[in-house]
Formats: structure tokens, sequence, C-alpha cells
């Protein structure tokens, strides 16, 4: 028998039940969450506890497993998410103030992330929750009008726009370095494999290629508050032990801000992209 999906709102989000950290490292139980995450983009296990040996288990029965260069963890596949420089270093604390603006992992490389998975290892009520918002459901709610043109431009994706969304007050170093960083064009339309369109948008997306910077500015300003209203939104208000999986191609996320003070830990794995946007 499968275990219970529970959908979590009408565009996006499914909780499975019943099933518990150690029982996910098995073919059938990946292939649930694979089958829930086409459906409903994001996949919620409360409470289920999964150790870090288990969490990579899994991860690599959903797919190829990205190593982290930064060398957080025992584990080289995972990542520790806090803003405690204590836990962390600086610079990582830093650069994680990122992950408070609406974003979709890997958007300035040419195959972005497939998927992501966090658990929560310790929770603190002031702040912290993460937002996921499908850009499939916000696509498919346009005009086709809208979808028509939209179909038809570019983005150009790039680390210092997100940058400096999080860090406005950066020294000129720092965003020199950030300049550094290669950027990459996409279509603001990805149409997947299977046929599916979502917008591909977020705090990377620096311009509409060929268009005036104020125009483009707008177009994707507008865009992104459209894929963020309730309708499309799930929000997850962090259980310790609870483990989310997304579809990092069609969603959005964010972490609603909380404090370098916060007792807030997460693990991460993040899934290798198998996918170029077209
Ligand atoms: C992330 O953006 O990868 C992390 C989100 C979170 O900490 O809630």
């Amino acid at each position: 028998m499968p275990n219970p999906v529970t959908p979590l709102t009408r565009h996006i989000g499914a909780e499975i039940s019943g099933v518990s950290g150690h029982e996910l490292v098995d073919r059938r139980a990946a292939d649930d969450c694979l089958a829930t995450l086409e459906q409903y983009g994001v996949v919620v296990y409360r409470e289920v506890g999964i150790t870090d040996e288990d969490l990579v288990a899994f991860s690599r029965l959903l797919g190829e497993v990205a190593v982290v260069p930064t060398g957080e963890h025992t584990y080289p596949e995972i990542q520790t998410i806090t803003l405690d420089p204590s836990k962390t270093n600086a610079l990582l604390a830093s650069y994680r103030q990122g992950n408070f603006q609406w974003h979709i992992d890997g958007a300035t490389q040419d195959v972005p992330q497939k998927g992501t998975l966090l658990t929560a290892r310790e929770v603190d009520d002031a702040g912290g929750d993460t937002e996921f918002a499908s850009t499939y459901a916000a696509y498919a709610a346009l005009p086709d009008d809208d979808k028509a043109e939209l179909e038809t431009l570019q983005v150009l994706h790039s680390f210092a726009a997100a940058q400096l969304l999080a860090n406005p007050d950066a020294s000129d170093e720092e965003r020199a370095s950030w300049d550094r960083v290669p950027t990459q064009v996409h279509p603001l339309v990805w149409t997947h494999r299977n046929g599916r369109k979502s917008l591909l948008l977020g705090a990377t997306a620096a311009e509409v290629v060929g268009w005036p910077a104020e125009k483009g500015r707008s177009l994707l300003d507008r865009l992104l508050e459209w894929s963020t209203q309730p309708e499309f939104v799930l929000r997850h208000h962090w259980r310790r032990g609870d483990l989310v999986v997304w579809d990092n191609t069609g969603m959005l996320h964010r972490a609603l801000p909380f404090e370098p003070t916060s007792l807030r830990l997460m693990h991460r794995t993040t899934l290798v992209g198998e996918e170029a946007v077209a």
C-alpha cells in the first residue's frame, strides 16, 4: 500500500505520511516522492527525524547528489544552513542572508539543480519558516497574450543581482568579487521535457535581454509579485525532524527572516540538475 498523500493547497505541496526517516531509504518510497514531486512541486514529511546518513542515502535514490565545495559537514553532500557564525563561518553566514529573497537555485548555471532536500535539526519559533511558490501554476494562470509575449524573452541571471538585494551596503570590493561570477542567459519561460512550462525568475534575474533596464526590471518585479501571490504559495512552519523536498526547476523558495542568534539549524542536500533550460 502506498503511503497516504495529502495535498496541502490547491496548487502546491503535498504531505506524505506514515513513513519514518529510515523507511525512506527504499526504492518504492523514493519513487513515491518523485511522483508526488512531479505533481505537487513540494513534498513534506512531518517529523520523520531522518539521520544524516539516511538523508544522503535517500537523496541518492532521488538523483545524483551534489558534493558541497565548502566542506561544511562530515558528509561532503550536506550543507548546514544557519546564520550563526559559530556553527558555520562568517562568509557563509553572510551569503545565506540571500536565502531571504525569492530564488531558484543554480539559475546562474546552464543547468539549474533538479531539487533540494531540507531537514530541520533545530527550530526556533522567531522566524525562519520557508515559503515555496509554484511558477508552473503562476505561468498557467497568465492570460494567453501574456504567455505568447513572455515566451519570446530571455533573461540575464547574475549572482551580483541576488547578492545586492541581500547586502545593499556592500563595499566596492565585495561588489567587484560578485561581478567576477559568470552570468547566464535563460529563456524567461522554461519549457520542460515533459511539456510543462514554468517561469524562471527570482533574485538572480537581473535584466530582460535587449530591453531598457527600467522596463525589464518592472516586468521582472511584476512577474515575481504575480508568482508569489498567496494562491501559488506554500508556507512551511518547521518542526524539529521535518523533511521537505522540492522541485527546484519550477518552485521559487525563500526563508522568512530570522536572527543570527536563532537556534534554527537545517541540513540540506542538493540534487544535480538533469535538464537544461529550454
Ligand atoms: C535555501 O534557500 O536553500 C534554504 C531555505 C531555508 O533555509 O529555509
